[in-house]
């Protein structure tokens, strides 16, 4: 069997593949088994923050790799200090816990969440709400916070102590606040929901009702953080923090990762037993997101990302098959005036360019390291399918 056949017989039919075999990639530009090229606006759903194979990151993978590939998390390995010391600092939140996915993130934002609200107020304060639109990852649970019905199928029954509120609408996230609820969770930029960013005057406002009600806040950040709106995370541009903060994906560089960092108020709320990972914090995983972290964070770089946003968002501006662009930086949603964004993705992927969409719209999360060259390239594509 080749490998289209091989996977499609013996996985899970979880997801509606596209027939095209990668097989190794450089920066924003990788090949395929028939040795076609594809300049990539996708990074893998946001992943390959740097590209592919990015040569820091593949080194400081490789070197970890060969001397300790994984450790317990009853001993302490250095890729784990030096991650979660820097993430401190570049956040300003001063703990976190490591998990190997966006959704355990989130897993972990709850139960944070859920035992401030117990430790401080007893067992009848537990409910979390959730946007309308929302996402928040697969797992029972985080299914459970994701504010799309069309999620709320076939696995019940679902945890209880889920409500939603629809999103820069105030008063209706104010009705919500019946006395039970722990913890408010919200994307800035709704992702998957179609990169749609939340009113900057309705944010603060959560932020605002949070700290007058004692409730966590949680920002979501696994599709928006590390750089991807050109500043470390989204909410900055907010002019916010969040008590409890999520990411994974881009972090990883393309390794699976997933941290849940906490502000004061919650650092000391997981305790001994109440919360752990196998996987979580691997050294080699860790490794790999020093590289990320480092390079991200370098002088100038979210500066460039912020530039090249601007051009690619200019670019796309004048194509005429575009009513209009959504999102902040490098995450972009792009509503088409009358072609199909499914169909447009198909015939981008066919032309050479990797796209993908959310809900009705294209959306383009370049690796930030791409180049002038290489968005220059990928737009020449997109201009003839669009035309
Ligand atoms: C905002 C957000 N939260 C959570 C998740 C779930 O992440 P993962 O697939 O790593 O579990 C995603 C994935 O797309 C996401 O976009």
């Amino acid at each position: 069997m080749n490998t289209i056949q091989a996977t499609d017989q013996h996985t899970m039919k979880a997801f509606g593949r596209i027939p095209l075999v990668e097989v190794q990639g450089k920066n924003c530009t990788c090949t395929d088994e028939n040795g076609k090229t594809y300049i990539d606006f996708g990074s893998g759903i946001g992943c390959n923050v740097l590209g592919w194979c990015n040569d820091a990151w593949v080194d400081a993978v490789c070197n970890q790799v060969r001397s300790l590939q994984h450790a317990c998390n009853y001993y302490y390995t250095q890729p784990q200090a030096e991650l979660c010391e820097k993430l401190a600092k570049v956040t300003g939140f001063p703990r976190m816990f490591f998990g190997n996915s966006g959704a355990e993130a989130n897993e972990c934002a709850i139960k944070v969440a859920r035992k401030y609200s117990s430790d401080k107020y007893g067992k009848e304060r537990g409910t979390i709400v959730s946007l309308v639109n929302s996402f928040h990852g697969r797992t029972i649970a985080t299914l459970a916070a994701t504010g799309q019905d069309i999620f709320h199928q076939y696995f019940y029954p679902f945890p209880t102590g889920h409500v939603f509120a629809k999103a820069n609408d105030l008063d209706d996230l104010k009705s919500k606040l019946d006395g039970t609820v722990c913890g408010i969770m919200l994307e800035v930029i709704q992702g998957e929901g179609g990169v749609c960013a939340l009113d900057k005057e309705y944010v603060q406002a959560v932020r605002k009702l949070c700290d007058e009600n004692d409730i966590i806040l949680i920002i979501d950040e696994v599709q928006t953080g590390c750089g991807r709106t050109g500043t470390f995370l989204a909410q900055e541009h907010f002019g916010i923090k969040a008590n409890v903060t999520t990411m994974a994906k881009a972090i990883g560089g393309g390794l699976p990762i997933g941290i849940c960092l906490v502000d004061d108020k919650c650092a000391d709320v997981i305790t001994p037993g109440t919360h752990g990972s196998t996987f979580g914090g691997n050294p080699v995983v860790c490794a790999g997101a020093v590289a990320v972290l480092d390079t991200v964070t370098a002088d100038g770089f979210l500066d460039s990302v912020k530039k090249k946003a601007a051009y690619l968002r200019a670019e796309l501006s004048k194509i005429p098959e575009i009513e209009s662009l959504s999102g902040i930086g490098m995450m972009i949603g792009i509503t088409l005036k009358s072609k199909d964004a499914h169909d447009v993705m198909l015939a981008a992927n066919d032309a050479g360019l990797l796209v993908l969409t959310a809900k009705e719209k294209l959306r383009l999360l370049p690796p930030l390291t791409i180049t002038k060259d290489e968005i220059d390239a990928g737009l020449a594509i997109l201009r003839k399918v669009l035309a």
